[in-house]
């Protein structure tokens, strides 16, 4: 038999590109994202797509490569993918959860104490040369003891944020937008509210939903004008869930105190009014970013593949 062919249309560590060897024939494409044309021509004729998150997986693609069995996309999220496109035509798909899940947490502790402390801020101006020195009122920031943080999406990396967030001592709420999650999701870290409720009463807002037609632009003009002026928002889930025009605008007019972001609605521009203020932390889409997490991702992805092109069950399968 021969071995089944697979697309890796980005660079992978070379242990997860022999591991895939040792069962498949790989095609394996180094650098950004291939042209659309160049993608649909070098799937054609593959029975696996190891794929990332800024890889459209739609109804063309699957039609363009008739013999894909399998997707396996290297991020938690997979808003990328047509799932029921795939579905209907037997390909499966996957993600990688769990892998990255501390990682992504530890990064959104990471800017809640950025822009709460206003880290970034103070580097901007110590590498301005304009410090004069310390002074007992100089930069002040917000404290995180005693506040409440408000979790957007009670899923696997809302949890361990929340639990990290106990560590300082902040309380927890959280609110799941969406209604896929059962009630007791979450039970026991925090107290469940309605969305409203939640950006009326944070201190920090982070959001951990997943982008679906369901939370694009959820956080929006209204949403933001409902937080406390002294709140902060987080966001290291998808750009779309938030309407950036409506965030720079309550940023500029100091409807809440600040921002965090490490992804936005159109990857990888920021829009220029954001990057004109002060009062937010902006990131290159590094939540999962750590050696050791992006490694776990590839190969999570390059096991699902063989599982698959062997004819058994996906370890991680989306849906
Ligand atoms: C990254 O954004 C992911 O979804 O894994």
């Amino acid at each position: 038999m021969p071995l089944p062919s697979v697309l890796v249309v980005r660079r992978v560590p070379s242990s997860v590109l022999e591991l895939l060897r040792q069962h498949c024939l790989v095609d394996a494409h180094e650098g950004q994202d291939l042209a659309r044309d160049e993608l649909l021509r070098r799937v054609a004729d593959k029975a696996g797509l190891v794929s990332v998150l800024t890889t459209r997986i739609d109804r063309e693609l699957l039609e363009a490569a008739p013999g894909l069995k399998v997707v396996a996309n290297i991020a938690v999220g997979y808003d990328n993918i047509d799932v029921p496109a795939a579905r209907a035509r037997g390909v499966v798909a996957t993600n990688t959860p769990d892998v990255l899940t501390d990682s992504v947490a530890d990064f959104t502790i990471g800017l809640i104490l950025a822009v709460t402390r206003r880290i970034v801020e103070g580097d901007r101006l110590v590498r301005r040369g304009v410090w004069g020195g310390w002074a007992l009122d100089f930069m002040l920031g917000a404290e995180l003891r005693g506040k409440q943080l408000g979790v957007i999406g009670m899923g696997r990396i809302g949890a361990a944020v929340a639990a990290r967030a106990a560590a300082f001592g902040m309380g927890v709420a959280y609110a799941d937008p969406s209604g896929d999650r059962p009630a007791s999701t979450g039970a026991g870290q925090g107290t469940r509210m309605s969305l409203d409720e939640l950006l009326n009463t944070s201190d920090v807002v982070t959001i951990h939903v997943p982008l679906t037609p369901a939370t694009r632009h959820l956080i929006d003009q209204r949403a933001l004008a409902r937080m406390k002026r002294t709140a902060y928002l987080v966001n290291t889930s998808r750009g779309p869930v938030v309407d950036e025009q409506a965030l720079a605008w309550a940023l500029g007019e100091h409807l809440i105190a600040g921002a965090a972001l490490d992804v936005y609605e159109r990857e990888p521009e920021v829009r220029a009014d954001l990057l004109g203020l002060e009062n937010v932390v902006l990131a290159p889409h590094l939540g999962s970013a750590t050696r050791e997490t992006r490694t776990a991702m590839a190969e999570l992805a390059a096991r699902n593949v063989i599982e698959v092109l062997a004819g058994r069950p996906p370890i991680t399968p989306i849906g």
